[in-house]
């Protein structure tokens, strides 16, 4: 039996849910497994299904200790600090996310 990490998701609402993800598995496969979003209602079809190009399946890590990025875009998101692309990440360690709050795209929303 491979090891198992913890994975917390914060929902925009505070809702939390506890997923159990097998060391290795990639992040975005994980929440969608598991029933979680990464997307928009609109990006939820229109995406690039995984190859890190359309940048909507994004997530805030709350972790210090966040698994450091391997793909380009992913480099450049945690660099300037964007939400760190779910699809180009692999859950190697127990980890907090939070969703992001987006707009149409994966952009994210401005508030005020
Ligand atoms: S699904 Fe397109 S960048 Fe992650």
């Amino acid at each position: 039996m491979s090891e198992m990490h913890k994975v917390i998701y914060i929902g925009l609402d505070g809702s939390r849910r506890d997923l159990h993800v097998p060391h290795g598995e990639n992040l975005r496969r994980a929440l969608l497994a598991a029933g979680i979003s990464p997307y928009t209602r609109f990006t939820r079809r229109a995406n690039c299904g995984g190859r890190g190009i359309c940048a909507t399946c994004g997530v805030w890590l709350e972790n210090q200790d966040a698994p450091k990025p391997v793909h380009w875009h992913d480099k450049a998101a945690a660099a300037f600090g964007y939400p760190r692309l779910s699809c180009q990440m692999r859950v190697t360690r127990d980890m907090t996310i939070k969703q992001v709050d987006k707009w149409v795209w994966g952009s994210r929303r401005v508030k005020g």
